[in-house]
Formats: C-alpha cells, structure tokens, sequence
C-alpha cells in the first residue's frame, strides 16, 4: 500500500467500426501513426495502413473468430517486428515468426523491425563472388554474383519453382543460408517445395517462410519482408545469404486488394500509385556488404509470372528495372522438351559476369556465341532451303549443344564439370557426336573429373588435353 501512487495516465482507446475481407476500419484512435500494431480486446493484432480523417484501416495479422464491430481497439506504439536467429534454420514460420511446422516453440536471438530502411551506398561493395546455382545454362551464360537481384520470370507452370528450389537445393557446402518465402501458394504446392527440400536435405541451411493462400491478406502482404528481415540478421554477421521470393506477383495483387479495400486511390491496372516503391524497398536490401562492415552479402532472386510470355506489363516490367537481371523461362521451349526452359536471347545478368571465374568466362563466351548463331541458323532451315556446308555444321554443332544444356530437376553440377564439358565443345570436341549420345559422354567427363579431383583452382592446367583424354576417339571404340 505504501508504494502505490495515483496518477492519471493517458491512453487512447478507439471502437471497431466495421471488420471484413482481412481488414478493420477503427473510429477513435487520432494519434495513431503508420504501420503501428493495433490490439483489439479479443487478443486480434491489427497493422494501421490508412489513417483517414474520420476513421483509420487496419490490415488484421491475426483473427479471432470474436473479432467484431463495436469492440475496443488500443495502440501499442510498436512497430511490427519478427524474430531472428540461428534457431530458425530447418524451421517453416508464418511472417509473423510464429512455427508453422508443429515442432515447437521458437528461441529467437533477437527481434528486428520488419521493415528496416536498405543499407546506404558507403557500406556497400561491389559483387565480386559467384552464388553457384549448378545449372548449365546459368552458371555459364547467365552468372548470378552474390549480392545480385535477379529476376526469375516465366508463364505458369514453365518450371519457376522448381529452378529456384534447385539453387537452393546446391547452396548445400556452399556456406550461403537461404530463405524460401513461399506467398499465397496452395497448400500442396507448399507440401511439395517443402518436401523437396528436405529430401534433398536443405533444411539444415534453410529457413521457409509460408503465407498460404488461405492465410490473410496482411500475412501475404508481409511474407517477403520478414523473409528479407531474417536473412539480413544472417548478412550483418557476415554470413551469405540467398533469399527467394516465390512469388512477387501474387504479392503485387495481395497489396492492390488491401489498397482498394483500405480506398486508397488506384493506379494503373488499379495497383496503387506506391506499387514500385513497394518492390523496390525490399529488393534494395539485398546486397554485398563492404568488407569493414563484416562483407555479409544477401542475395535475392524474386520470382514473377507474366501471361503469354509478355515481358511488357507492368509488374514484369517494374521488377526488370528493379532487378540486376533477369532469367526468362519460356512456354515454347518447355514444350519442345528443352528443360530448364531458359531462354538465353531474353535472359541477362548484369553484373554477375564481374563475378565470374576467368576462365569461366573465357570460354563461357565462345560457347554462348555459338549459340545465339545457332538460334539464328536454326530459323532458316525451317524453310527447307540448301545450306552452305558451313552453315550446316554449325547447325549440327549447336542441335548437340542445346542437348548438352539440357538438365533434369535436382541434379546440381559442379562449377569444374561446366568448365570441363564447355572445354570440350569449344575445342570441337563433341562435333561429330549425335545428339542421343550426349547424356553418355557427359556422364563419361563426370566421371573423368571425379576421378582426377580436378578444380577451378587448377586454371593453369590443360583441361583441354585432359578432357580430350575422358572422351573417346572418333571411330575409335
Ligand atoms: N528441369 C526440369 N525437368 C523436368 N521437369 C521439370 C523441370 N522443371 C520443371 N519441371 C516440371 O514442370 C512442372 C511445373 O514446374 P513448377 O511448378 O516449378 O512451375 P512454376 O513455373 O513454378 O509453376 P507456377 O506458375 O504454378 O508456380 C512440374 O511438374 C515440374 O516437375
Ligand atoms: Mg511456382
């Protein structure tokens, strides 16, 4: 009794108007700011996202079924935060950090604000490390530099997910803590991206971040954001991180059915007028630290859908500006079989070649020459006209090339075996080979290199002899 004192304390405490569609609108709550956690009485937790002279709109984070008009609201004065640290690897969580895998309660190491401002300029450095992804067609044409943004893009259904379930899959060994944000997908397609990695054992160095279909729109909403928050806890220690947002255009439309629902004015296609600054805000926090800042880097590869095979829409469009570059998947080429369906003339990285072993490079170039002709060749014989023995040739070499580009899901090659197997088509070495024999003489340098330990450190070696010595001879046995 001594110790208690009276004294007025101010609070503020507003009603709940209405309550619908994964939103609230509450009367009486002025000194509310922007993204500032509401609590109902019924335990609800509420996000301001709209704050109207009247009224203000609140995008619910969770729900109760008791969540009701007439209720009393109260402002927290936090700011939404998720849990961080090394206890969340192997782990599946909501945006909220809450486990999603029924394996128990979370110890975080601590709490980051979900929405931090992206490292300025001066911290930053130049990519220079390559993030393998153990795809042909990628690691060689189309490098991705740890620190880069690039863009996954393709129709429905052209292989998205599973290429960037793929590069997660090969970071194993590779010291790179991934993140998969998987936003408003099936509950299946998440059973199945969830046991891809854990058959393949990536979960030891992966953290899943699920906001299903189901879940609310504020969820949805807030998914990649607590992705990138989790990963650049691991950048600032140092580590290298990869981030995967699966994808930004269901995002895109989660955040324009939150606008039009909390009347914010509508834009083009009625996404609101901030739709690229929403995207560009969370791509910019991917990066490559400066070396005296702990040279942590976090990589970002956001995927997104076009119809048609259109490029020229407007989300499509924004993330390609946004972006350090993008892979293109096409329809077309899935179709024909050609598997990663990766279309070269319409993919680009623009600075992942800085990151790029020389010789990679070196003879990454010659071969994606070749290609590109090949791709320009390949349309005249469509007409059935007679062609210069040339021109011909060069026809043959690139039908065994596109062969040779060709992956199957799942199976990770080694940045040696891309030097090796483009040693070996550079030097003309798989020339007069049938397209059919490809996948046996692929195995054949496999297994040459496995046995000779081979590596990139080995640059000055002559891979051309050794190869050449894996292979066999043309008439030979
Ligand atoms: N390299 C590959 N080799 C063989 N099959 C593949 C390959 N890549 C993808 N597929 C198959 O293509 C189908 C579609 O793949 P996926 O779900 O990854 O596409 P998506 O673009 O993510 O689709 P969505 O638009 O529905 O998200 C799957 O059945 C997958 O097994
Ligand atoms: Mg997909």
């Amino acid at each position: 009794m001594a110790r208690y004192r009276v004294g007025a304390r101010w609070s503020e405490q507003g009603l709940v108007g209405a309550v619908g569609d994964g939103i609230a609108w509450i009367k009486g709550l002025p000194s509310a700011a922007m993204e500032e956690l509401i609590e109902f009485a019924d335990g609800s937790l509420g996000l301001t996202y709209y704050l109207g002279p009247t009224a203000l709109g609140a995008m619910l984070l969770t729900q109760s079924g008791d969540l009701a008009a007439g209720q009393e609201a109260f402002l927290t004065g936090r700011r939404l935060g998720v849990g961080v640290g090394d206890a969340l690897l192997g782990r599946v969580i909501d945006p909220l950090g809450r486990p999603h895998d029924g394996l128990g309660p979370l110890r975080f190491e601590s709490q980051r604000d979900l929405d931090t401002p992206a490292p300025p300029i001066i911290r930053r450095d130049f990519v220079s490390r390559p993030l393998y992804t153990g795809h042909k067609l990628i690691d060689t044409m189309i490098p991705i530099g740890r620190g880069q943004r690039q863009l996954l893009i393709g129709d429905n259904s052209v292989g998205k997910t599973s290429l960037a379930l793929d590069i997660v899959v090969n970071q194993r060994g590779q010291d790179v803590r991934c993140v998969y944000v998987l936003v408003g997908q099936k509950n299946s397609s998440v059973l199945q991206a969830l046991e891809t990695l854990k058959r393949c054992g990536a979960m030891d160095y992966t953290v899943v971040v699920v906001a299903e279909a189901t879940a609310l729109p504020g969820l949805k909403y807030l998914a990649p954001f607590a992705g990138c928050t989790v990963a650049e806890y691991w950048m600032e220690q140092g580590r290298d991180c990869l981030v995967i947002f699966d994808d930004l255009t269901t995002h895109a439309r989660t955040f324009r059915e939150l606008s039009l629902l909390l009347r914010r004015p509508p834009g083009r296609e009625a996404y609101p007028a901030d739709i690229f600054y929403l995207h560009s805000r969370l791509l910019e926090r991917a990066t490559c630290l400066a070396r005296e800042h702990g040279g942590g880097s976090l990589t970002a590869l956001p995927i997104v859908e076009t119809k048609l095979g259109e490029l020229a829409t407007y989300i499509p469009t924004n993330l390609i500006s946004i972006t350090d570059g993008q892979v293109y998947l096409d329809q077309r080429l899935f179709a024909s079989g050609f598997r990663p369906a990766i279309d070269v003339t319409r993919s680009v990285s623009r600075i992942g070649g800085k990151a790029q072993h020389p010789r990679i490079k070196e003879a990454a170039g010659r071969m994606k020459l070749d290609y590109l002709q090949f791709i320009e060749l390949e349309i005249f014989t469509r007409f059935g006209s007679r062609l210069e023995t040339t021109v011909e040739q060069k026809i043959r070499r690139g039908r065994v090339l596109r062969e040779v580009l060709k992956q199957e899901r799942l199976q990770s090659l080694p940045i040696e075996f891309q030097l090796a197997w483009m040693t070996a088509f550079n030097e003309g070495m798989l020339d007069a080979v049938a397209p059919e024999a490809v996948p046996a003489l692929l195995r054949r340098i496999a297994a040459g290199l496995a046995e000779a330990g081979l590596t990139l450190n080995h640059s000055r070696h002559d891979w051309s002899a050794t190869v050449r010595r894996w292979l066999p001879t043309p008439g030979g046995a």
